[in-house]
């Protein structure tokens, strides 16, 4: 009988990996800090929760355990609760931790393994759900070197619906992962389509017509780009778009702009970004950000879009 899989933390991936590995025939068991908010939100969806101080008493039941915690705590919770405690196979979804403290198999005693979806929580249930493909990517080289785990990796990716699964270092999924969130999904996305809000609204443009062109748009058409591929996308958009779209991708996207990327890419390489990011309160950075978007007439009608929805 297969053993059951241990998750710390019971947030946004850790609430989807419960819910894909139940659908899947797997025991889950959630350990969470004590005093944790969560604790009742786990029993109500039906899961058995733990106190992570008691980890140790279920060992010999758990074959991983997977640390699904903020990046930042990973380090502080392998050494209070798991360092210590006999051999282990940790797994890991972002191999931040082992490469910003640069990790060493020679200094480990227990296994760290990164399965990584390359996705985010709700969707991974969603596409679990409709059975739609769902790519990660895994390491094994700071785990113990053995067929069995392999196969433990892959059975243990297979049920969370995972269906692309790659091998890739550590350092390439980490180095990766920064470098798209920096370049495309979490700045020049959000930001150029509130810039270009911004500026239609000044230029007299409605505001619902400015958000449904910069905003709301963006959805159909990045659903677009994955459902025909690149090739069809632009084969599939009007002439105009086409004709605007290489217009202004030749202005935009020019060498300064390479040069940027370039740098974004240097820091992350050298590893500037993880001194900057331990120096950042990332609380304050937060609430900074999101009382700009609060402020923002782009969410207003955001907000009053998705109520017309409902
Ligand atoms: N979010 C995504 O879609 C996504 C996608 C791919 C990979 N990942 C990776 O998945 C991992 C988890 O990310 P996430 O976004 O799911 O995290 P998250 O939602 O922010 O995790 C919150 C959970 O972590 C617990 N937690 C926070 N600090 C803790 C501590 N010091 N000790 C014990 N528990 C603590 C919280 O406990 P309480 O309940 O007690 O508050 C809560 O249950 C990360 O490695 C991330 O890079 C995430």
């Amino acid at each position: 009988m297969e053993k059951a899989i241990a998750l710390i933390g019971f947030g946004s991936q850790a609430k989807t990996w419960a819910l894909n590995l139940r659908s899947s025939g797997r025991e889950v068991r959630v350990f969470l800090r004590e005093n944790s908010s969560s604790q009742l939100l786990v029993r109500e969806m039906g899961f058995k929760v733990f106190l992570l101080k008691d980890i140790k008493n279920h060992l010999e039941e758990i074959e991983f355990l997977c640390l699904l915690t903020p990046d930042h705590t990973h380090r502080e919770i392998y050494q209070e609760h798991l360092a210590l405690l006999p051999y282990l196979n940790i797994v890991i979804a972002h191999g931040w931790w082992p490469w910003s403290e640069k990790l060493e198999k020679k200094n480990l005693k227990h296994s760290v393994i990164l399965l990584a979806p390359k996705c985010i929580a709700s969707e991974m249930r969603f596409r679990y759900e409709t059975k739609a493909p769902l790519g990660a990517v895994y390491s094994l080289e700071l785990a113990q070197e053995s067929r069995e785990l392999e196969i433990g990796v892959l059975t243990l990716a297979q049920q969370l619906g995972l269906t692309g699964v790659y091998p890739a270092s550590i350092k390439d999924e980490t180095a990766a992962d920064l470098f798209s969130e920096q370049v495309i999904l979490c700045s020049t996305l959000p930001y150029i389509a509130k810039e270009s809000y911004d500026w239609l609204v000044a230029k007299g443009v409605p505001e619902q017509l400015a958000y449904l062109e910069c905003w709301f748009e963006l959805k159909l058409i990045v659903d677009a780009m994955i459902k025909k591929g690149p090739v069809g996308f632009f084969n599939l958009i009007s002439p105009n778009a086409l004709y605007g779209g290489e217009k202004a991708r030749e202005l935009l996207i020019d060498e300064n702009f390479k040069i940027k990327m370039g740098k974004l890419w240097d820091d992350i390489e050298q590893r500037k970004i993880v001194q900057e990011i331990n120096n950042t309160d990332i609380e304050a950075l937060r609430k900074k950000v999101i009382k700009k978007w609060q402020e923002s007439s782009l969410t207003k009608h955001h907000n009053n879009w998705e109520n017309i929805k409902e």
